[in-house]
């Protein structure tokens, strides 16, 4: 028997080289040996309350970027998670046996919710400040804009069943989601244990080892992702004058000033690009003329943007090219879905078996 594999990716805009190297490239590796579940998350992205249209545009997108990377629906059932509304049902039933401690210690919930609790404390100690009766209650400020939903504080909960609901062994996912992932195994853990069974398994997190590579964004400030600028990364979509012009404005500094001197944080950063981006000689010759001070970060760059175009464009124009195919798209979804469903409801009639309905 294959060993089960879930991951899933929010449809939060275009994927980027970040998304690529850290999580389509590994699906894509494992779908020859694994029985392969990828969805599209589509119901956690309710979390940041996306236009109905902009929800279903950004589906389609990471739809046909998966397949345009390389996904082979033959192989791996592909799906948006609101496909399989059983997903909905295994996590009401998580929910009725999470903690609110764990939901409120989990670090992309305090981190998220940071701004709400700020703005709470704020206005607590401006009511206390201009009252003359301590005693008064003061009602919740209109103005409040900011608000914590329980579908925010949930979503490890939501994740859970994401997982759980195939029964996954394996899920290849990034550091950032390791804590997500150790809650979905205490879940999994616990409902075996309220009931007595031995039903759900311990899902472990899954990469190459050393093939995990880091890709480092353009602005020096670390990851690529999403920025407010948009210069940060670099999206599977962006034309070849697009590449070009967010790599020639990559943060860099005046240059080394030592013979062999460390690399700082930013200029390491773009070395990594090189070393993922371009060939192993062109990575060799910079790193010399760093290392001997000759170099000069505008032909760094401009071979790196070059390279870059050379990668990403295939994948656009595939990208494109499925885009414009809604039969298509709507075929290997279907298919998906169908494949998705049977094992979810199967595992959905069993729980609720054993919890008593
Ligand atoms: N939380 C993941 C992220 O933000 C997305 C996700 C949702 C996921 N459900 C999942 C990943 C289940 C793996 C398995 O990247």
């Amino acid at each position: 028997m294959k060993k089960i594999v879930v991951s899933g990716i929010r449809p939060t805009g275009n994927l980027h080289l970040g998304n690529y190297f850290g999580a389509l490239r590994n699906f894509i590796r494992m779908q020859d040996e694994y029985n392969c579940y990828f969805f599209i998350a589509d119901y956690h992205s309710l979390t940041t309350h996306p236009h109905p249209d902009h929800l279903r545009q950004n589906v389609k997108q990471i739809l046909a970027s998966y397949i345009a990377c390389g996904m082979d629906p033959e192989k791996v059932a592909i799906y948006a998670q609101s496909d399989l509304p059983e997903t909905a049902e295994l996590y009401m039933f998580f929910n009725m046996n999470v903690y609110l401690g764990e939901l409120m210690r989990c670090t992309s919930f305090k981190e998220k919710a940071k701004q709400y609790w700020d703005q709470l404390k704020q206005e607590l100690m401006e009511d206390m400040a201009a009252s003359d009766n301590p005693g008064e209650l003061k009602p919740e400020k209109e103005s409040n804009k900011v608000h914590v939903s329980a579908g925010l504080l949930t979503y490890p909960t939501l994740m859970a069943a994401d997982i759980l609901i195939h029964k996954a062994d394996f899920v290849p996912v990034g550091k950032d989601q390791e804590q997500h992932l150790e809650m979905t195994r205490t879940f999994a853990h616990r409902f075996n244990r309220i009931y007595g069974v031995d039903y759900f398994g311990q899902p472990q997190a899954f990469n190459f080892g050393s093939n995990l590579v880091k890709i480092p964004g353009l602005d020096g400030s670390g990851k690529m992702g999403k920025s407010e600028s948009g210069n940060n990364a670099i999206f599977l979509t962006d034309d070849d004058a697009t590449i070009r012009k967010k790599i020639m404005r990559a943060t860099t500094d005046s240059g080394p000033v030592e013979m062999n001197q460390q690399k700082p944080e930013v200029i390491a950063n773009l070395f990594q690009l090189v070393k993922v981006l371009c060939s192993e000689d062109t990575y060799k010759s910079f790193d010399e003329a760093y290392n001997n001070c000759t170099i000069r970060y505008g032909d760094l760059k401009k071979q790196l943007a070059e390279d870059t175009i050379k990668f990403v464009a295939p994948f656009r124009e595939r990208i494109q090219e499925i885009l414009a195919d809604d039969a298509y798209l709507e075929k290997v979804r279907r298919a998906g879905a169908e494949k998705a469903r049977e094992s979810a409801s199967k595992t959905v009639r069993e729980v609720r078996n054993i919890i008593g309905f």
